[in-house]
């Protein structure tokens, strides 16, 4: 089950409004944010609107740009990013430009919805009932695994992003403020009240564009539940990328690892023969950097390319024993330890039975692995 990168993107008023209650759509970009657009959905392979903006706005959702399109076409993509639509009731008008401009379409819609759109759309507009509910997932893992999407821009509205972002599968925000008010209180606002993730997202950019800026974000809190999944698959990557970092050897793994608050603040990292020290451990070396007294150990996550190891040779404690005894009760980690070094090494069953919480992100897995190719079987290999 492969989800694309969800990137969520809209312009917001100066008091957080995404349009007014007028008729017409609110123009809040100007033309260089347009363009800024049109760059990043001719990046995607796959745009999303909610069946409210598409009853509302009448968008294209096209890349206007005819360079962008004859660079997607050189690059073996269709000309057009699939534009995808997401509505229970099925209540969506046949003539709305959005069926009729661009190239392939996509509706995920209820088992009802999709008995009352029959026969309505045009006949190239794939319909995909997805049971009573339509559930995000489900329409994140079709997209992912069927249509072939990895990068998914959500333009809207409010209550899509609401949702992804509540449950936890946004794994960017770019948010672009105008300069100006809307100051009605019935507008339609970018998020909703009710349980966000915790803590702080991370600032990635800033970037003015004409006279509105850009902010991108990305969640950085850890936690448990569906909210924080993608700061989740966002620290993981990380540790995957610090594996890559480490000197390599013949005799032992490359692994990358994070120490995040609960908060979303990254305390450590570390990585395999980090400093020199020929058997220093990821998870080790990143711990050791931290003051064993930290309050935040006791909420914090780690974050570990591979499972934490549960007995070792060169050192008195494996990394299972030193996480716990950091008073760390969550591990998040990508790869369950082969038998290369030790036999049925088994640190996710340490942690659990420790009482800690041990989540395997197993579409990490390749990445890392990535660096250890040279130590793996044939069979074993990324
Ligand atoms: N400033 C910007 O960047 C920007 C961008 C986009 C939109 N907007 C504004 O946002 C407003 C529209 O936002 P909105 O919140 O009303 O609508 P929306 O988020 O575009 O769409 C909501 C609709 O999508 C469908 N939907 C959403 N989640 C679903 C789920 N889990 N299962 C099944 N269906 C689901 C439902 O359709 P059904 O009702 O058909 O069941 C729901 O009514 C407009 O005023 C538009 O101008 C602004
Ligand atoms: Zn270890």
């Amino acid at each position: 089950m492969a989800h694309p990168y969800v990137l969520l993107s809209a312009a917001v008023s100066l008091d957080g409004f995404l349009d007014d209650t007028g008729p017409q759509r609110l123009l809040l970009s100007g033309p260089e944010d347009f363009d800024r657009v049109d760059e990043v959905r001719a990046a995607s392979d796959a745009i999303l609107v909610g069946a409210g903006t598409l009853r509302t706005d009448n968008p294209r959702l096209l890349v206007y740009s005819d360079e962008r399109r004859a660079a997607r076409v050189a690059a073996g993509l269709p000309e057009y990013p699939l534009k995808v639509t997401v509505s229970a009731s099925g209540a969506l008008d046949p003539d709305a430009l959005f069926w009729h401009t661009g190239g392939e379409k996509a509706v995920y819609t209820t088992d009802s919805g999709a008995e009352r759109l029959r026969g309505s759309l045009p006949a190239d507009v794939e319909v995909v009932a997805l049971g009573p509910d339509v559930d995000w997932r489900a329409v994140l893992a079709h997209l992912g695994d069927v249509k072939g999407v990895r990068r998914l821009m959500v333009e809207g509205g409010g209550r899509v992003h609401t949702q992804l972002l509540r449950q936890g599968l946004a794994d960017e925000l770019q948010l672009v403020v105008a300069p100006l008010f809307v100051g009605e209180p019935g507008a339609p606002r970018m998020f909703g009240p009710g349980a966000y993730p915790p803590g702080r997202m991370r600032l990635v950019e800033t970037r003015p564009v004409g006279d509105v800026v850009l902010l991108r974000y990305v969640p950085t809190a850890p936690g448990t539940g569906a909210l924080a999944a993608a700061a989740d698959r966002r620290w993981l990557e990380t540790a995957c990328e610090l594996a890559a970092q480490c000197p390599p050897s013949r005799t032992a793994f490359s692994v990358g690892a994070v120490v995040v608050a609960a908060d979303g603040t990254e305390l450590a990292r570390g990585h395999s023969r980090e400093g020199g020290d020929p058997v220093v451990h990821a998870e080790e070396a990143a711990l050791a950097k931290l003051d064993p007294a930290d309050p935040r150990l006791a909420g914090a996550t780690v974050y570990s390319s591979l499972e934490p190891c549960a007995r070792r040779a060169s050192r008195p404690a494996p990394c299972a024993r030193l996480i716990l005894d950091a008073g760390v009760r969550r591990v998040v980690t990508a790869w369950r330890e082969p038998d290369t070094f030790v036999r049925a090494a088994d640190g996710n069953a340490v942690l659990t039975e420790a009482g800690a919480d041990v989540v395997l992100l197993p579409q990490y897995e390749d990445l890392a692995k990535a660096p250890n190719a040279h130590l793996l079987s044939p069979s074993t290999r990324p």
